[in-house]
């Protein structure tokens, strides 16, 4: 396994539509597995292929708040229903580091998708996990959850992280 480096915002990767992937290989085996090791060890709960800058239709998550690991890896993952009610929950992103906002989304989602194996799943999530679900997938689209925000903060923010990144660009 091996540590990718995550994407900081802003960066065009960030905004682009990924495609799905057609053939679960080995490559795609190994990306989620070094995509599960980048979020833990940034103790991130989900991570999008494109914020490593791989613009496929992969996700990976695990929203368990206890010991013991409940790892998902999504591929192709498509949103079939949502319920009308909302949830409100702080999200966070590994792209945008520091930045807390809450964000009012559907509060369950029941999502398609195809696992390693090559087998269609459907799940229904809620809490933490519908919103996870829903933010990663946002990613694939090209969509932040600071999207969501009013203009004004999203600039605010977006300044805070380019500073951020030439920050860290001289640190190295
Ligand atoms: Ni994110």
């Amino acid at each position: 396994m091996a540590q990718l480096s995550i994407l900081i915002h802003p960066d065009p990767r960030l905004k682009k539509v990924s495609t799905p992937i057609i053939d679960i290989n080995e490559r795609i085996k190994k990306l989620s597995s070094d995509m599960l090791q980048t979020m833990y060890q940034a103790s991130g709960v989900g991570l999008a292929a494109p914020q490593v800058g791989v613009l496929k239709r992969l996700v990976v998550m695990d929203c368990s708040n206890e010991e013991e690991k409940k790892e998902l890896i999504l591929i192709n993952p498509e949103i079939i229903w949502f319920s009308e009610e909302n949830a409100s929950f702080e999200e966070g992103c590994l792209s945008i580091p520091e930045i807390r906002e809450e964000i009012t989304r559907p509060k369950l989602v029941r999502v398609k998708f195809l696992g390693l194996d090559n087998t269609v799943k459907e799940e229904t999530f809620e809490g933490l996990w519908a919103t996870c679900i829903q933010h990663e997938i946002d990613h694939l689209d090209g969509k932040l959850f600071i999207d969501y925000l009013g203009s004004l903060k999203r600039s605010l923010i977006t300044r805070k992280m380019k500073k951020l990144k030439k920050n860290l660009s001289r640190k190295i």
